[in-house]
């Protein structure tokens, strides 16, 4: 019997709910079953499976970047609870059913008491590398076919052992991107759009997608976080808003302010992106995204869809079938791919592009 049985998701407190809806469904489409198990504002969930060998079937089969609502996941068996002392030891019986892995995460919960496990989860982790170094359970592998091992720390004594692919699992510790707030930026959303750039758009593609003099437009824009990350990679941007936009950005000549309606705005000619960060109701925003991609107005968008209070997974799936029936109807081929971003809060950012 395989001593993988579950899968162990971690979400933003808060959006537990989310994450297991969405690890149902997509398990079950792919005829594997189980259940979750969760408390509300642990910043993670397990999904334990009956079915034996349909963990790992499991996070090979699933795309990784498809997963809205998850941050990070990997296989895990069950908890493991350690007596006090040496623990790495007590570890020892429960590797021999890890394939070989290429490195170690050790990661906790995005929460208050999670992050107080910080320093002892990085000490533990490098004793426990150590000790998978020398049992040969750790070792460079191409990336293609490497194996992360994971440890996701709870207390000093108790924590899952699990692995995940490391080509389809979140590319930073815990699914958090490392950010730094840029002090120029007029609000903290700007990381909002730098965090969706790296998400949506492989790095390498930057410049052909992000162009330098390319255009853009910012709808909702003031007071100008997004607009500031645009100006950064010297695109000329059209920030609409009836709201005022941070004078420094106006100084650099490279914004036009625009006071007008952003759903009834048209722009004169085709731009390279159109972002949007309104808050107004998800479905509205979803078609406004597909009009502007439908008709050309852009090459690719990325949009904030913001959750209503109650439904959150169902109002996505609504705004996801909408776009779809669009795009289909149209008879138009189309990328769309949707996250809940670690700079996300009661919202998600979609991307959209015609293929
Ligand atoms: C969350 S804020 C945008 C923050 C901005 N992305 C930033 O980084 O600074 C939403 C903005 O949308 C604007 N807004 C709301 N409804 C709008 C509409 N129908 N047309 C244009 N702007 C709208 C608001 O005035 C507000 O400035």
């Amino acid at each position: 019997m395989s001593y993988f049985n579950r899968l162990l998701l971690q979400c933003r407190s808060g959006f537990e709910k989310e994450a297991a809806a969405e690890i149902t469904d997509q398990c079950a489409a792919e005829g594997i079953y189980g259940y979750c198990t969760l408390n509300i504002g642990d910043g993670y969930l397990l999904f334990n499976i009956q079915q034996v060998d349909d963990a790992e079937r499991a996070i090979q089969a699933l795309d990784f970047h498809n997963l809205i609502f998850v941050r990070q996941w990997m296989v895990c068996g069950d908890l493991l609870s350690l007596e006090q002392g040496d623990r790495i030891s007590q570890i020892q019986g429960s590797l021999d059913q890890f394939p070989v892995c290429s490195d170690l995460w050790a990661e906790y919960a995005d929460t208050t008491d999670g992050r107080e496990l910080a320093t002892f989860s990085r000490k533990f982790s490098s004793a426990l590398s150590q000790k998978l170094r020398q049992n040969k359970k750790l070792e460079k592998r191409t990336k293609r076919d490497s194996l992360r091992m994971f440890l996701f720390v709870l207390s000093g004594t108790e924590m899952y052992l699990g692995y995940a692919p490391l080509n389809n699992s979140a590319p930073w510790p815990q699914g958090i991107p490392r950010l730094k707030f840029p002090k120029s930026a007029p609000s903290r959303s700007t990381l909002k759009l730098e965090e969706a750039w790296h998400w949506f758009i492989p790095k390498q593609e930057w410049d052909r997608r992000l162009p330098f003099s390319g255009k853009a437009v910012d709808l909702g824009a003031a007071p100008g976080g997004w607009t500031w990350q645009l100006v950064q990679r010297s695109m000329f941007v059209t920030a609409v808003d009836n709201g005022p936009m941070n004078d420094d950005l106006m100084e650099s000549g490279q914004v036009k302010h625009v006071q007008e309606d952003a759903y009834r705005y048209q722009p004169p000619e085709p731009v390279q992106l159109m972002v949007c960060d309104v808050v107004d109701k998800p479905v509205k925003t979803a078609s406004m995204a597909v009009d502007w991609v439908k008709n050309g107005w852009c090459n690719e968008a990325i949009f904030n869809l913001k959750l209503p209070m109650k439904q959150r997974y169902q109002e996505v799936i609504t705004c996801l079938n909408l776009i779809a029936e669009q795009f289909m109807q149209a008879g138009l081929a189309y990328e769309l791919s949707a996250k809940h971003l670690y700079h996300d809060r009661e919202e998600i950012t979609c991307h959209l592009r015609l293929l």
